[in-house]
């Protein structure tokens, strides 16, 4: 048996914002946030348009992907699907509904589970091996959606030049499929091994504050409505951390080497985070797929748009041992060992 992702898909919103606008009206430069970030620009979801809006166009775009190649319609293939898994640090609601119940609504996939996961960045890295799980465990299910989609634009303090400069909007989907005659050899595919951890210890130095049952938000108060707030330094030191940790815990489990890995998709929160990780482990830059310049930090929608860009441009071929590796509030991070 072999869990294998046969589709991707993403959404970015049209809107772009580069950094000299918001040095427009943030006290910042253009200079500051491309040397400490890495970051160009970012795109921003126009007023209206929530998580699940930009979670439902990615997942389309993935069901339209694998339509193509099977020759089934897309309303087949939502029908199809038995398992929808959201990753969001933004969704429509917090706490209930869950995004991925709306995005299971719109989608027509009326045979699905749908539920969203708190990982803040690592989303999609957890939503993959939930939902592979998912699969595994009960033969009657055969695929799933699993998906990031932000729109961190609406929780960011645009005041707060530490933060506001960071993010981005945009989502991205896989659909993945349980097979029970997995070729073998240099043609098996498919989720190949995962490592999910979680230091709650630092749970408040990247958080939400209001708005859950510990600060309640109240109109009319002294607060500010509900923002990032974020140690940028203390995860900075953590994320080097976590992505050494495993990246190295990775190769070790599997036996392999990194010679063995095509490329390794990061989150995309800050270059210069990846680069000092590439550096401690003697991993060549090139290594490492970036594509934060044009969309900034997009949460748990980072690692699947970059799959998505990845894939739609004939840059994962067939057979290449490829690893995701993520960080982020709760603090959460992890990694997955993908055949493509
Ligand atoms: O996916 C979620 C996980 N989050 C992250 O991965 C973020 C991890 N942290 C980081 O990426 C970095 O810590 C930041 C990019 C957030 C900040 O970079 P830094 O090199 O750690 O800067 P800093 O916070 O230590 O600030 C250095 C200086 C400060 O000025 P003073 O006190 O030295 O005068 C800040 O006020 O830079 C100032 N600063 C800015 N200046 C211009 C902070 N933000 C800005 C800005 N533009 N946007």
């Amino acid at each position: 048996m072999a869990i294998e992702i046969i589709a991707t898909g993403r959404a970015i919103p049209a809107k772009r914002l580069t950094n000299d606008d918001l040095a427009n009206r943030l006290d910042t430069t253009d200079e500051w946030i491309r040397s400490h970030t890495g970051i160009g620009a970012r795109y921003v979801a126009e007023e209206g348009v929530a998580a699940s809006d930009l979670a439902l166009e990615a997942a389309r775009n993935a069901l339209a992907m694998a339509a193509e190649q099977t020759g089934t319609a897309v309303e087949t293939l939502a029908q199809s699907l038995d398992v929808i898994i959201l990753g969001s640090t933004s969704p429509d609601y917090y706490g209930v509904p869950a995004t991925a119940c709306i995005v299971q609504d719109k989608l027509g996939a009326k045979n699905a589970a749908a539920m969203d996961i708190t990982a803040a960045c690592t989303g999609f890295i957890y939503g993959l091996e939930v939902a592979a799980g998912l699969l595994t465990v009960d033969r009657s299910r055969k695929r799933a959606l699993v998906i990031g989609a932000e729109v961190l634009s609406r929780i960011v303090d645009w005041n707060d030049r530490g933060t506001a400069v960071l993010f981005g909007d945009g989502a991205g989907a896989v659909l993945i499929e349980r097979t029970e005659t997995p070729s073998e050899g240099k043609n098996r595919r498919g989720v190949l091994r995962t490592i999910l951890r979680a230091d709650g210890s630092g749970a408040e130095r990247l958080r939400i504050k209001q708005g859950g049952s510990r600060y309640p938000y109240q109109s009319g108060g002294a607060e500010s409505p509900p923002h990032v707030e974020m140690d940028g330094r203390m995860v900075y030191n953590f994320a080097v951390k976590a992505i050494t940790g495993t990246i190295e815990k990775l190769l070790t489990q599997e036996n392999i080497t990194i010679n063995d890995v095509a490329r390794i998709i990061p989150h995309q929160a800050n270059a210069r985070i990846i680069q000092a990780a590439g550096k401690r482990l003697g991993i060549p830059e090139s290594k490492f797929f970036l594509n934060i310049e044009e969309y900034a930090n997009t949460s748990a929608a980072s690692i699947p748009i970059a799959l998505d860009e990845l894939n739609r441009t004939g840059r994962l071929k067939q057979g290449d041992l490829i690893m995701t590796v993520g960080f982020g509030g709760g603090l959460t991070y992890g990694g997955n060992l993908i055949i493509w």
